[in-house]
């Protein structure tokens, strides 16, 4: 197979993790026989800095042409000023905005040999294999008015959250698709005791529920969804929730696998064009120390292969290389152990092959 994959390395440590994701690529592309074109373009900061937008046109026309996208990170503190007119996260939402990306998938497994690099008591663990699926071009991250005044000596600042019947729909719709080859459980999280997007939500999920009669759907309200994550997280099994309640939960998600540098994610839409990217920052601590986990972005890239190239074995072995790989002991610092981020990529493509 040729296909197209724009890399969109960005800031702070998305250079390093990038790479690694590409030479992961380059390695499943010569054992498969395929051709991957491989084309770097701007967004974030580092776009800021040299055309003075987040996402420059050249960016969003390079991503619509191509068959799959990487992203590694964007932002950091030399952007962090919250006067500036424009921010690297902008670039970010603009391309899930304008790629029409509405669906975020955030798978959250467990490896066995890093039940211990979690700080939750490892029975607390054991089954835990979560789908968020978070909407990702809505709710307050996108609603409008939006705005910051300032009268008689106040300062407001307005965000608002908004979500429209076919924007829930079409999620509700996604996860329980997944939810059919899984354990057929969804559990949609709002905060309907208090927000009116939230009752909508409900009611839509609801209906969408009732056309698919092998799902259980439960509701639950956001709050005592994160005190679930950490008390009983194996009794989940697809999450689906809104744009912000996703962003957060699928963080503390994270922490049950043992480090945030390990989960990937995958924005899609209605086409076969994706996003993918690892689910954590730029970490800016740490970045150019080549010290950063790649398999998140390693990860990402596998679930590239999966949902806009149709290469599940590929998607598989790239999954497997990295289980292997843990389990006899790559580990980056944030899982304990020495390796580089380059060692860490050269780990895996050394399974692979
Ligand atoms: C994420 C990130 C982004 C988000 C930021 C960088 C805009 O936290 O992908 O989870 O909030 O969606
Ligand atoms: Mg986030």
């Amino acid at each position: 197979m040729d296909a197209k994959i724009t890399l969109l390395p960005g800031d702070g440590i998305g250079p390093e993790i990038t790479e690694q994701a590409r030479l992961v690529l380059a390695e499943v592309a010569s054992k498969f026989g395929h051709v991957f074109q491989f084309s770097e373009k701007l967004v974030g900061g580092c776009a800021i800095d040299e055309t003075g937008t987040a996402l420059p046109d050249e960016s969003l026309d390079a991503c619509r042409a191509s068959d799959g996208v990487i992203l590694g990170a964007v932002g950091g503190p030399k952007w962090d000023d919250p006067n500036a007119k424009v921010r690297p996260e902008q670039g970010l939402l603009a391309l899930r905005k304008g790629l029409g990306l509405y669906a975020n998938l955030r798978p959250v497994t467990l490896h066995p040999a890093l039940a211990s690099a979690s700080p939750l008591k490892e029975e607390r663990l054991a089954g835990v294999d979560i789908m968020v699926v978070r909407e990702l071009t809505g709710g307050i991250y996108f609603g409008s008015p939006r705005h910051r005044a300032e009268k008689d000596g106040v300062v407001r600042a307005i965000d608002t959250m908004e979500y429209s019947d076919y924007e829930v729909r079409r999620m509700v719709q996604l996860a329980c698709k997944i939810a059919k080859g899984r354990q057929k459980r969804v559990t949609s999280v709002d905060k309907a005791n208090v927000l009116e997007s939230s009752r909508l939500w409900r009611q839509v999920a609801d209906e969408v529920a009732a056309e698919h009669t092998d799902i259980t759907l439960d509701h639950q309200l956001v709050d005592s969804a994160a005190m679930r994550l950490i008390t009983q997280a194996s009794s989940f099994d697809v999450i689906v929730t809104g744009n912000m309640f996703g962003d957060i939960l699928s963080d503390e998600a994270s922490v049950l696998t043992g480090s945030l540098g390990l989960l990937p994610s995958a924005s899609l839409g209605d086409g076969k064009l994706g996003m993918y990217e690892p689910i954590h920052g730029s970490a800016p601590d740490i970045a150019g120390k080549g010290i950063a986990n790649p398999m998140g972005t390693i990860l990402s890239a596998a679930m590239l292969l999966r949902h806009s190239l149709d290469l599940e074995t590929e998607a598989k072995a790239i999954e497997t290389a990295v289980f292997d790989a843990v389990t006899e002991g790559a580990r980056s610092t944030d899982l304990g152990g020495d390796l580089s981020t380059k060692a860490v990529g050269e780990a895996v493509c050394a399974k692979l092959r």
